[in-house]
């Protein structure tokens, strides 16, 4: 069957999470954040999926927001940054106002304007997909923003993907699902959708038991896909 939908992951696929310790880090007074941004960054992120991963293997949901501060604490420990609670409230604001990468909003408008339907998939709260949506311009550009809070477990369970079926009606084989992070391309894959994988990195494919079809280096070859 033909895609009519396109979904998309949030967290390092539209936003880039590395942007809240990259401003942070060129604030007046940042000096030793300067000095280690990136790492904190990985960090930060590493560990927030980290603990999104092993919450939902032990039946033990808490949301994003707050597995968010918990992953951005231990980041700021590790760093020596733990005793600057100015700081942590910068981070934490500047997350929920995350930049879009540069190719988004005319990606998204092409595909509305070929009538595809377009949603993000998450595992961020409803709060915080909504302040990203609007902070970058692109609420507008989307048909809705799907979260698991509404299932209560993160990706890759399957209840998860499920959501896109209920919202939209579709098949799985009617839903290009877009993410950066190879392990929810994998497990899309798995589970049926048609997926595409933005390998901003040049990482190397995760081994896992699926594996996406289509590989992009950037969002902005995804309206000329010839799935459509
Ligand atoms: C998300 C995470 C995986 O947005 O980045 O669901």
């Amino acid at each position: 069957m033909a895609v009519t939908t396109c979904i998309f992951d949030a967290y390092g696929t539209l936003f880039d999470v590395s942007a809240a310790a990259r401003a942070a880090a060129a604030e007046p007074g940042r000096a030793m954040l300067a000095g280690c941004w990136q790492a904190l960054a990985e960090d930060w992120r590493v560990k927030q999926l980290s603990y999104s991963w092993l919450r939902a293997v032990a039946g033990d949901h808490t949301d994003f927001w707050t597995v968010t501060q918990d992953a951005l604490d231990w980041a700021l420990e590790r760093h020596g940054l733990d005793g600057d609670p100015e700081l942590r409230a910068r981070l934490l604001a500047l997350y929920r106002e995350l930049e879009a990468y540069p190719e988004v909003p005319g990606m998204l408008a092409a595909l509305r304007d070929r009538g595809l339907a377009t949603a993000i998939l998450s595992n961020g709260s409803p709060g915080m997909l909504a302040d990203a949506a609007a902070s970058a311009g692109i609420g507008g550009l989307l048909d809705d923003c799907l979260s698991v809070e509404s299932v209560g477990v993160f990706k890759p369970a399957r209840v998860v993907y499920d959501l896109v079926g209920q919202r939209f009606g579709t098949a799985p084989d009617q839903v290009l699902f877009v993410s950066s992070n190879g392990w929810d391309a994998a497990a899309a894959a798995a589970y049926g959708f048609v997926t595409l994988w933005v390998n901003r990195r040049g990482e190397p494919v995760d081994r896992l038991p699926g594996r996406p079809a289509l590989v992009l280096p950037d969002l902005s070859g995804v309206p000329a896909l010839e799935v459509f």
